[in-house]
């Protein structure tokens, strides 16, 4: 482990393209799960050994369009088990590639045939979900994108896979062991590089006045982004992949919690040579740049109206909260807060023997996912569930299967999310309406917390 901070900040340029899209619809391919070495750190370090899907640091950008059928042979040529999540499609629950619910993991040498239809426009992406706490972290995922009926109105549409790498410096390899308990009990497993598209030097070139879609996707293990635009105005147009019925004007920071999603419309207004671009806040109370611009030219196009709303999907309705069933989750454990006792795996233990175990965390009283669900739901029941943090971390509540709305302390919605941040001591409710039928997972998508207790689970008959 090393306290070290690597940014692009201070290194030279030059590193591999180490993304490649696929192209659009020409997915017969399979996706290979497999081993690669890839130059994730600056030139002078050493190549990292990664887990990839077809040899990429993101693997392959999936492009489809709403409505498609998804058909997708995953390879597994690692030496380990694994399986593909579609994290935050409503999905068959047979294809949500949870290992131990919804399938068996695919063995070394196996393969696995995903197949399913996408009811959503948006920005998803798919993940391993076998061992993802050491899987995701070793490079296993990759942006799913599913494009409107209609194209937009922009000049561009780019994917920005956001994520971190915890590498040691000496070597370029990852940083063993995934499983470490001080990153379990603390805030997970965070990276010392951080990049996106898997360069820690990704930029874009843009003339002023363009209009680009960036589609935002944070992938990484535990890192909550806080990020800043520059020489833009911006609109937030559409959060985990579900679009905003109306463009909000992007006028503070952006939070990106693990796994969430924000798609945003930009248009360029920097000069020349005026610098550009996306800033990330550093644990040193800076700003630095994540993703430059390079602004050249003037684009002929000057002045535009602002942006319409995405097309909506469908079943978007607010849920109907007059005969709602309300649970309780209760998030508690970790370090500098802990817990007295739990049960795991059907044993009621004391927090020193759910250390032992491996478990620091506990959602309502149990850790880790047992046999019995935390809310058993007849299709077209709605749940609210009350987010009860008594933990000192924050955590980025995850539902496989269906999207979800914060109900505020007013009573009103919030947009359609897949995952939320829940703070410490902050009260926060969710609620959505049961109507995908299936096992679903509910965790933290702090990997390094869902390993280690904080995953339950949602059944709707
Ligand atoms: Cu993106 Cu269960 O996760
Ligand atoms: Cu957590």
């Amino acid at each position: 482990m090393t306290g070290l901070s690597i940014t692009r900040r201070g290194f030279c340029a030059g590193l591999v393209a180490a993304s490649v899209a696929r192209p659009a619809w020409a997915n017969a391919d399979p996706l290979t799960a497999q081993k690669a070495s890839v130059q994730l750190a600056p030139d002078g370090y050493g190549a990292t050994q990664v887990w990839s899907y077809d040899g990429t640091i993101p693997g392959p950008v999936l492009r489809y369009r709403q409505g498609d059928r998804l058909t997708q042979k995953l390879v597994n040529q690692l030496d380990v088990p694994t399986s593909v999540h579609w994290h935050g499609i409503r999905i068959d629950n047979a294809m949500d590639g949870v290992a131990g619910l919804t399938q068996e993991a695919v063995p070394p040498g196996g393969t696995f045939d995903y197949d399913f239809v996408l009811p959503d426009a948006g920005t998803y992406w798919y993940h391993a979900h076998t061992n993802s706490m050491e899987q995701v972290a070793r490079g296993l995922s990759g942006a799913l994108i599913v494009e409107e009926p209609a194209p937009l109105d922009v000049d561009r549409d780019e994917v920005l896979v956001l994520d971190d790498w915890l590498l040691d410096p000496e070597t370029g390899d990852f940083a063993e062991p995934f499983a470490h308990p001080m990153m379990m009990s603390h805030g997970g497993r965070t990276g010392n590089l951080v990049g996106v598209n898997g360069r820690y030097d990704f930029r874009l070139t843009a003339q002023k006045g363009d209009r680009l879609r960036l589609r935002l996707i944070n992938a990484a293990n535990a890192r909550i982004f806080s990020l800043r635009l520059q020489g833009m105005d911006a609109w937030t147009v559409a959060l985990d992949g579900m679009p905003l019925h109306a463009p909000e004007a992007v006028d503070s920071e952006i939070t990106l919690a693990p796994a969430q999603r924000v798609d945003l419309i930009v248009d360029i207004t920097a000069d020349e040579g005026a610098p550009a671009g996306l800033l990330m806040w550093m644990q040193d109370d800076s700003w630095q740049a994540l993703v430059e611009v390079a602004v050249s030219g003037r684009s002929a196009r000057t002045t535009r109206p602002a942006p319409a709303a995405l097309p909506p999907n469908q079943a978007m309705d607010l849920p109907d909260l007059s005969q709602a069933r309300s649970l309780e989750l209760v998030m508690e454990g970790g370090a500098m807060a802990g817990m007295d006792s739990a049960t795991y795996q059907g044993e009621q233990l004391d927090f020193r023997a759910l250390i032992d175990r491996g478990q620091f965390w506990a959602l309502s009283g149990q850790a880790g996912r047992s046999d019995t669900p935390f809310a058993d739901l007849s299709r077209g029941d709605v749940l609210r569930v009350k987010l009860t943090n008594r933990t000192a971390f924050p955590h980025g509540m995850h539902l496989h299967g269906m999207h979800f709305r914060q109900v505020r302390a007013d009573g009103t919605f919030g947009p359609l999310r897949d995952t939320i941040l829940s703070i410490p001591n902050e009260p926060l409710e969710i609620a959505f309406t049961a109507d995908n039928p299936g096992k679903w997972l509910f965790h933290c998508h702090m990997l390094a917390h869902a390993a280690s207790g904080m995953t339950t689970w949602i059944n709707v008959a």
